[in-house]
């Protein structure tokens, strides 16, 4: 049996935009998924992560196919495997639940089969299952999960390979996760987005001429440690996916509750529509924003970021 273990992860900056080759920056948080892979007579799956409810069950078919796609790109008899999942990350939208389990699957699978797969390989491996999730998906998710710490992540035209820098002497801030305890559909979500960019071409240029501006300021600041200008930056980021339609009410509600207790900046993370929340922290406020957050009737919760990337489990 081998047993590895990956971090979710946040996106700070450029969700959605990232679809369309635009830089974006994602951190690792630091609740893990932890996979195990054991040689078998049968397929069996066992999925033991903690959950927004609901979320297991509505995935479940996307996961099987995951798996197919993964075991397959690992040109292995899925037939052949036991897996296990667990953890305490929290199987939830907008925190890379998926690009977790697939980079720990992947980890876990070369390490048990001898497959000899160095990270990129694994990375490669888990890009195909993040496939079995959402038709097209950029790989920042399972790029963060698999590298860890912060990525500046860049996808690469049409086939060609993706940029994946790490950014190092970043800051560490703390980050408080409000969660909408909504499950969204990447697929349909990245799909409207899509609809809109057609729809309206001169109108989604003149965003993501202003996203770009906005990601190459927070590199910086990142890099400087610029708590308020981050905070700033988070916000503005926030303004332009709530222009393209992914914010909900339940985002809205506690993007405002976090800047109303102290939060430097909030925005949504990932796909929208629902899941997560993010509100940037100083030590002093993150109770607050949090209380704040949980006072509307959501669940939050404080994490550090910059966690390690996938390793396997002795
Ligand atoms: C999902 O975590 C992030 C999106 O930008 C989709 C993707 O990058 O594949 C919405």
């Amino acid at each position: 049996m081998a047993k590895a273990s990956a971090p979710g992860k946040l996106i700070l900056f450029g969700e959605h935009f990232v679809v369309y080759g635009m830089p974006a920056i994602a951190a690792a948080v630091e609740g893990r998924t932890v996979a195990e892979v054991v040689r078998a007579d049968s397929y069996s799956l066992v999925d033991e992560r903690p959950e927004t409810p609901g979320y297991k069950a509505e995935k479940r078919g996307q996961q099987e196919e995951s798996i197919g796609l993964m075991f397959k790109a690992m040109r292995l008899d899925r037939s052949k495997a036991g897996i296990r999942l667990g953890g305490d990350l929290v199987a939830a939208s907008g925190v890379g639940a998926s690009g977790a389990s697939c980079a720990a699957i992947a980890a876990a699978a070369n390490a048990e089969f001898g497959l000899g797969l160095d990270r990129e390989g694994i990375n490669r491996i888990a890009y195909e299952g993040e496939k079995g999730y959402h038709g097209t998906p950029s790989g920042i998710d399972n790029s963060c999960s698999t590298y860890g710490g912060f990525i500046l992540f860049k996808r690469g035209a049409s086939g060609a390979k993706s940029e994946i820098a790490p950014m190092a002497s970043v800051a560490k801030p703390a980050i408080v996760v409000g969660n909408s305890g909504i499950t969204s559909d990447t697929t349909k979500v990245v799909g409207e987005v899509r609809q809109l960019m057609e729809g309206d071409p001169e109108r989604f240029k003149r965003m993501a001429n202003e996203y770009v501006e906005i990601s190459k300021k927070a590199k910086a600041a990142l890099e400087n440690n610029g708590i308020p200008e981050i905070g700033e930056l988070m916000n503005r980021n926030h303004a332009l996916l709530r222009d393209i339609g992914v914010s909900c009410r339940e985002l809205e509600e506690m993007v405002e509750a976090a800047l109303g207790a102290g939060a430097a900046g909030a925005k949504l993370t990932g796909t929208g529509r629902g899941g997560l929340m993010i509100a940037l922290v100083t030590e002093d406020a993150k109770e607050k924003v949090a209380s704040a957050i949980g006072r509307k009737g959501y669940k939050a919760e404080i994490t550090g970021i910059g966690a390690e990337g996938v390793k396997v489990l002795r």
